[in-house]
């Protein structure tokens, strides 16, 4: 049976893409994948977060199995709280913060509560793809705004948005990963993160800042973040558990002014009543006990040393005029190649020949883009991380016939 008739025309943005179908296949087979966001499993806790939830269960089981608040659990937000003004990131009470299920969740509550359709909304080209996804279903106008090895352009932010202005239109908000960005690997240099904040406040839209990986850096670097910069309200921050915990347990939170945290909450009431209660007990456990700490120091090594390999495997191996970052967090740096490489057309070649990445162009809001390509380092080994951009250098001058 078809049933197309059945389904609504606003599920078009949950288009099936061939590169995800063609990366499932990549799942079955043996070959070296810089393609998913996969933390490195050697980082995952295992012994305290089994001890943690078994305590957890044993002593606080009447409140951590049973439902809990839509903005999240009362203690673990308090915990939250603390851990983030450790970090220079001020939160003034409860109210302004609700847990999410993963910061995913954030960005589909953003684009539920804050887009119409029409909408003018701005994020980084390239930017995070299934932020994009999430925006797209509520049908807004995506401006995006290049970026270069200090993150995104503020001075070609600022034309656009004045060009927008004669023409009678106004952005709702700019979306943007300043620190480590996914999938570009560049970090928002100060001055840039002020112009962005002084921008905001000129032409009156908010900040939405992605950050799931200022808190383990491998490099001395400045992660201010916007939200600490932020004298007037204008920064709304999500972040999440996932990459210094584990992406399991799907916790992730949003701070921002109350009135937008309230609408959160009663959006999220109908997506799914609250994020799991027990999640948020392991997550406070493991905040309080340190685990969160060890888990950070462990990955921020591990990391680093995937990070220097794959930076020296591709310099080595690399043609002249590719471009990458040095990322200074964060688990990905995306390659731009010559301009006759076409990174989808070669996919296949390469899954033939055992090494799989991700096609850039999703990520650009215009589909360019199409001679890029991103790498995730977290999770293959050294030794596949040498000979995978081995092999991808060979093919790309193949390709180029050198
Ligand atoms: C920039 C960015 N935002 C959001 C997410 C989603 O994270 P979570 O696991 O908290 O849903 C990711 C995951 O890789 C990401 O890279």
């Amino acid at each position: 049976m078809d049933y197309s008739k059945f389904i609504a025309r606003a599920s078009e943005v949950f288009r099936a893409s061939e590169i995800r179908e063609l990366l499932k296949v990549v799942e079955a087979r043996k070959v070296i994948s810089f393609t998913g966001g996969y933390p490195d499993p050697q980082t995952f806790p295992r012994e305290s977060l089994a001890k943690i939830a078994y305590e957890v269960i044993v002593n606080y089981g009447d409140r951590a199995l049973q439902y809990s608040p839509t903005k999240g659990v009362t203690v673990f937000r308090q915990t939250l709280i603390k851990y983030l003004k450790d970090k220079d990131v001020k939160v003034s009470k409860e109210d302004d913060i609700i847990v999410t299920t993963g910061s995913q969740q954030g960005l589909d509550l953003i684009s539920r509560t804050l887009i119409d359709p029409g909408d003018y909304i701005v994020t980084e080209n390239p930017t995070y793809l299934a932020a994009l996804t999430a925006f797209r279903t509520a049908r807004p106008n995506v401006v995006g705004v290049p970026i270069d090895e200090w993150g995104m352009r503020t001075e070609v932010l600022e034309e656009k948005l004045r060009n927008l202005e004669s023409s009678g239109r106004r952005v709702k908000f700019v979306y943007t990963i300043p620190i480590a960005h996914n999938p570009a690997g560049t970090t928002m240099s100060p001055e840039r993160k002020k112009h962005l904040l002084e921008l905001a406040s000129q032409y009156d839209f908010i900040v939405i800042e992605d950050d799931p990986y200022s808190f383990f850096v491998y490099d001395e670097a400045d992660v201010t973040r916007l939200k600490t910069l932020d004298s007037e309200g204008r920064v709304v921050y999500l972040s999440t558990m996932s990459k210094v915990l584990s992406p399991g347990i799907r916790v992730g939170w949003i701070l921002g002014p109350q009135q937008l945290i309230d609408l959160f909450e009663r959006a999220k009431q109908s997506a799914d009543l609250h994020t799991p209660t027990l999640s948020q007990y392991i997550a406070k456990e493991a905040i309080e006990k340190g685990v969160v700490s060890e888990t950070v120091e462990k990955a921020r090594k591990i990391y680093r040393v995937k990070r220097d390999a794959i930076l020296s495997a591709l310099s080595e191996n690399m043609v002249e005029n590719s471009w990458w970052v040095k990322p200074v967090g964060g688990l990905f740096l995306m390659v731009w190649l010559p301009p006759e490489i076409d990174t989808r057309e070669m996919l296949p070649t390469a899954i033939d020949e055992g090494v799989a990445y991700v096609p850039g162009a999703p990520f650009f809001v215009d589909e360019s883009g199409r001679n890029t390509m991103r790498l995730n380092f977290s999770y293959p080994s050294i030794e596949e991380i040498r000979s995978g951009i081995e092999i991808l250098g060979r093919i790309v001058r193949r390709k180029l016939g050198r």
